[in-house]
């Protein structure tokens, strides 16, 4: 397993504040079988800036403890990229990508998706990067026409789902969002979003859930296999698997049956 999205670099976002607390969380994904992560820290202009150098010095000291403590995680680089002005600068200056691939993970703002994001995803698109949209659940705009994930497919965005999110921990509408991403197959990746607040383990119990929800395989897919490809910088497919009649399809069943006795 592969966990694509976490705040455990210390000491340079609002994620882990130390890197003692980062190892503890370290070895609770090292024991539950977690090979690999993209420590994802916030990019953001005005907010969370920092130099790329600064940042693979704070990665290597991390790697280096953990390898100093046994453990067989490895580590790769990652950002959760603020989407705004200058946002292909900042990437191109910086090289903010998922480990030497071309994947990279941007954010936006959770009141809703701006009217022009994707005047700044289309130039990103066109250098040749692959964007992920860290946990679009968590999106107003998303939560209110969950279809409108397929958009963003159609418009070669992958879709990053939190594991927190499928267990209800950001409020029963975030939850529904991510059933309903899952269920009809828009989604690509799974990560723990992790700000080793509370010990780690969110990851595991969501692919459970997911096991029995769903299935095997779509874990597999989401958990180890796509991740795998970014590490791979092979191209994950955008439309992977059929899962259940789309959302389209019952959410218009649903409203002919209402049409049928009020009116
Ligand atoms: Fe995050």
């Amino acid at each position: 397993m592969i966990d694509v999205h976490c705040h455990l670099l210390p000491q340079i976002d609002d994620g882990s504040d130390s890197a003692e607390k980062s190892l503890q969380q370290m070895k609770l994904m090292d024991d539950g079988g977690i090979t690999d992560a993209f420590l994802t820290s916030h990019f953001m202009r005005g907010l969370y800036k920092y130099d790329r150098s600064d940042y693979d010095e704070k990665l290597s000291a991390m790697q280096t403890k953990c390898a100093e403590n046994g453990l067989k995680l490895h580590l790769h680089a990652g950002f959760e990229i603020f989407v705004q002005p200058n946002i292909l600068a900042d990437i191109e200056k910086n090289n903010l990508v998922m480990g030497n691939s071309r994947y990279i993970m941007v954010e936006s703002d959770l009141n809703g998706l701006p009217e022009d994001f994707y005047n700044y995803i289309f130039p990103l698109l066109r250098k040749g990067y692959k964007p992920i949209l860290a946990h679009a659940e968590r999106y107003v705009s998303i939560m209110k026409h969950p279809r409108d994930a397929r958009h963003l497919i159609g418009n070669n965005i992958y879709i990053q789902i939190n594991s927190g999110s499928l267990l209800g921990q950001y409020g029963e509408k975030v939850r529904q969002t991510a059933w309903i991403l899952m269920r009809n197959g828009w989604a690509h990746l799974i990560g723990s979003d992790d700000h080793a607040r509370v010990p780690y383990g969110s990851y595991f119990k969501a692919l459970e859930l997911l096991r029995d929800d769903l299935d095997e395989h779509v874990v597999e897919l989401l958990s180890t296999e796509f991740p795998q490809m970014i590490l791979d910088n092979k191209p994950i497919p955008y439309k992977y698997v059929y899962i259940q009649p789309s959302y389209s399809h019952s959410h218009r069943r649903k409203k002919s049956l209402w049409r049928r006795i009020f009116h």
